[in-house]
């Protein structure tokens, strides 16, 4: 694409920001540059690219292109979400300190808790949506707010915009797991945040076959300081996973509009089954963070938990599903359904999962695109034995 992508809408930028033809052939799809150095024309002349740690043509189209889409100022790719979150903790230094949402990714925790700690970070965990426990937290060594909007699996909404405001009146930054919606339903920098996080794993790949991360930020020196981190731990994503993200990235309109209209259906058939004792869906009007989901966000995104009561209800529906399948992980184009207590808490210890409220009879679905009426389908077969 030619010229600035300023006034171009989101899906027009999906398709083309950061992707301009390739200078060799003219190819419109930017290729797969599989190579690990680059030829010198002569000592002290070359191309700009020297070695593929450091600068890769496929991974920066990507890392532009999700820059774009999230309004920051650069995007770096990372070989997992969790090393884009390793790097962004980089930011902290021993001694300081970091608030963060108590309900956040089962492998965010361990990270933080386990190995983190180890090096002097301290963390407060906080129940975020109420903003009055993040100002309560904040300490003169906090350096950075980190939160999920919603959260997993709890499915809670925190104010980003206040947030912000909290962490900068304390001289921090706050951070923003955006996997769950995907800059086509929210942009966390518009709403004052320092920093975005994508496990591209989820919704920005959407075909659940590549594991990577990105993290994008605002400011040129936060920008300038990952990509030392970047090139100094070497944690990149692959040549090839890049092409396969900024090839799902080009559908993410199209599909988080239809993975939003079959979560819909599905939240409102489990709202009404018999067997079902909660639901959790921020689309559904009672849900607590609906209204400040409908400002901060223009959508409600595709993952819902519900109670089954018991894990024996749990167990004997998930093992009769037929279309869903029973996976960890989410945002694919294909309905992956879930037991968080076993599954992906299940590194969070058991008492500090029924303090967050993961009981053994929820279950967290992320709703695909597949044809809905086979999805309500398979749902209700499953229910009326569970
Ligand atoms: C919200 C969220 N953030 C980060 C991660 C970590 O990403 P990855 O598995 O790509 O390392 C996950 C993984 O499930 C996640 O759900």
């Amino acid at each position: 694409m030619k010229g600035d992508t300023k006034n171009l809408g989101f899906s027009t930028r999906a398709i083309h920001a950061g992707q301009a033809p390739d200078p060799t052939t003219g190819s419109v799809t930017v290729p797969i540059y599989q190579t690990s150095t680059y030829i010198h024309e002569e000592l002290g002349v070359h191309k700009g690219y020297e070695y593929a740690r450091v600068q890769n043509p496929t991974r920066e189209a990507l890392q532009d292109n999700i820059a774009d889409l999230e309004g920051g100022i650069a995007g770096h790719a990372f070989a997992s979400g969790m090393s884009a979150i390793a790097t962004l903790l980089t930011t902290v230094k021993t001694g300081e300190h970091v608030v963060c949402s108590q309900n956040v990714y089962g492998g965010t925790y361990r990270f933080f808790h386990h190995i983190l700690e180890r090096y002097g970070l301290s963390f407060s965990w906080v129940n975020s949506p109420d903003l009055g426990e993040i100002e309560r937290a904040m300490t003169p060594k906090t350096r950075l707010v980190y939160i999920e909007t919603p959260t997993n699996p709890m499915i809670e909404v925190t104010d980003i915009a206040g947030a912000a405001r909290i962490a900068h009146s304390h001289g921090a930054k706050l951070a923003v797991d955006n996997t769950f919606m995907s800059p086509y339903f929210q942009r966390p920098l518009e709403h004052d945040a320092d920093f975005v996080i994508h496990s591209t794993t989820k919704f920005l790949n959407g075909h659940s076959d590549s594991i990577g991360g990105a993290l994008v930020a605002k400011s040129a020196d936060d920008a300038e300081w990952f990509s030392f981190v970047q090139k100094s731990e070497g944690a990149i994503l692959s040549p090839f996973d890049s092409f396969l993200v900024l090839r799902g990235i080009k559908t993410l309109g199209v599909r988080m509009d239809r993975h939003e209209i079959n979560a819909r259906a599905v939240a409102d058939l489990l709202k009404r089954h018999p067997k079902v004792r909660s639901v959790l869906y921020p689309g559904l009007a009672d849900h607590p963070g609906h209204d400040l989901q409908k400002r901060q966000a223009s959508g409600f995104g595709a993952l819902i938990a519900f109670d089954l009561g018991s894990e024996d209800a749990a167990r004997s529906f998930l093992n009769r599903l037929q279309v869903l399948s029973l996976a960890e992980s989410l945002g694919g184009v294909e309905t992956l359904i879930s037991h968080p207590a076993s599954m992906t808490h299940a590194s969070v210890p058991v008492e500090r999962q029924a303090k967050l409220g993961i009981t053994r009879g929820m279950i967290r679905v992320s709703v695909g695109i597949e044809d809905l009426n086979d999805l309500l389908a398979d749902l209700d077969r499953a229910l009326s034995v569970a």
